[in-house]
């Protein structure tokens, strides 16, 4: 699984440009080669760098909700950490599912979709990762009421602090795809984007944490441009 770390994203990162990064998140990302090594895999997953772009748009604006909720500086690098690299499980997802428009999944498609989250627990359990991370990644999807959770009720013997993290990591996850989509996902205009995210998420609390994420959209827009 371990290989050396390629030069060139050293140096992309350290590049005042392009600024895809947030500076305290290219900081974040500089100091830790195995963030390193989990973004060249991200490049791997498909061909039109999709996935890395979805991956730094949410550790952006993941970074500016962990200072808005106060995080210990612990919690706040295993929840970047896990931003970053939440799809990584989707190394072993072939290209021609990735690309598949969602409405044409077929029920095997579907199945192998589903693995992601578990296989990128497993990826990062191999690594030796902090079990926060780790289950983090595992839960990503398991909050979200029209998506494809892997585990169903399973989840809730994980303890509180783990089910927290992924849960606003699935809020991160859906607001970036309704916002940008995905290969696969149209993006939904400006005006349906709260309602759209708001019929996956309805707790307390959740409306104020989309009207945080809307007031970050033109930072978190203007550091994706190319
Ligand atoms: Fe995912
Ligand atoms: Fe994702």
């Amino acid at each position: 699984m371990e290989r050396p770390i390629n030069e060139d994203i050293s140096q992309q990162l350290e590049q005042p440009k392009p600024k895809i990064y947030l500076p305290e998140v290219r900081e974040f990302i500089v100091n830790d080669s195995f963030l390193k090594w989990g973004i060249e895999q991200l490049k791997e997953i498909d061909d039109d760098g999709n996935t890395l772009r979805h991956s730094q748009r949410i550790t952006n604006l993941g970074y500016r909700l962990a200072k808005k909720l106060n995080f210990s500086e612990e919690k706040e690098y295993d929840f970047l950490e896990a931003c970053l690299l939440h799809d990584i499980g989707k190394i072993s997802t072939p290209a021609s599912i990735l690309m598949k428009p969602h409405d044409e999944f077929t029920d095997e498609d579907m199945e192998v979709v589903r693995k992601h989250p578990r296989e990128g627990k497993e990826i990062l359990e191999m690594q030796g990762r902090s079990p926060r991370v780790c289950n983090a990644v595992l839960l990503h999807h398991e909050f979200q009421k029209k998506s494809y959770p892997a585990l169903g009720a399973e989840y809730r013997e994980i303890e509180d602090i783990d089910v927290d993290n992924a849960r606003l990591l699935a809020m991160l996850d859906v607001f970036d795809t309704v916002v940008f989509g995905r290969q696969n996902i149209e993006p939904v205009p400006e005006e349906m984007r709260k309602i759209t995210w708001m019929k996956q998420f309805d707790q307390k609390g959740d409306e104020e944490i989309i009207d945080f994420f809307l007031s970050q959209y033109e930072t978190i827009n203007n550091l994706s441009k190319p």
